[in-house]
């Protein structure tokens, strides 16, 4: 693998990262943590309707991971506009990595992080936290003092 390109790919990404920060009034949300790095993603998915189909209209994200994992996230909220939930769900970590080419061996957990947290919030009744207080400007905020959610926040290590 050409670890120069991988690295650009991944600098030019995270340059500019798309979609990143909590979604007010979305309909979906998940959250999953990662065994192997203790890094977490969390999504929120916001649909519309197209044609008589529910489409994803945008999707965003927050991450502790690392820059693959913003990277990749940063890809996945924009690979998946415009789709259903089941053409979504096809979509593996390798899939909305992609556009970096094949990730290096010890950085494929990162992508399949992105995955997790994409089909926790795909899950048939997954659930919006609503903040009371200010949204949260960073992934920690939203776990601290900041968040006031109605449920609590259910946080699925992935296997
Ligand atoms: Fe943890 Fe990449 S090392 S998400």
């Amino acid at each position: 693998m050409d670890q120069v390109s991988f690295q650009q790919k991944i600098a030019d990404a995270i340059a500019n990262p798309k979609n990143m920060g909590a979604m007010e009034a979305a309909d979906a949300e998940g959250s999953v943590g990662s065994p192997n790095c203790g890094d977490m993603v969390r999504m929120w998915v916001k649909f519309r309707e197209e044609n008589g189909r529910k489409v994803i209209d945008r999707a965003s994200f927050q991450t502790f991971g690392c820059e693959t994992a913003i990277a990749v996230a940063s890809l996945a909220t924009e690979m998946i506009r415009g789709k259903t939930v089941a053409e979504a769900l096809q979509l593996s970590g390798e899939d909305l990595s992609r556009d970096l080419g094949p990730l290096p061996p010890m950085k494929i957990h990162c992508g399949q992080l992105v995955e997790g947290a994409l089909r926790s919030a795909l899950a048939p009744g997954a659930h919006v936290t609503v903040l009371k207080a200010a949204p949260a400007t960073t992934l920690l905020d939203s776990f601290g003092s900041n968040a006031k959610a109605t449920k609590p926040v259910k946080l699925r290590f992935l296997d």
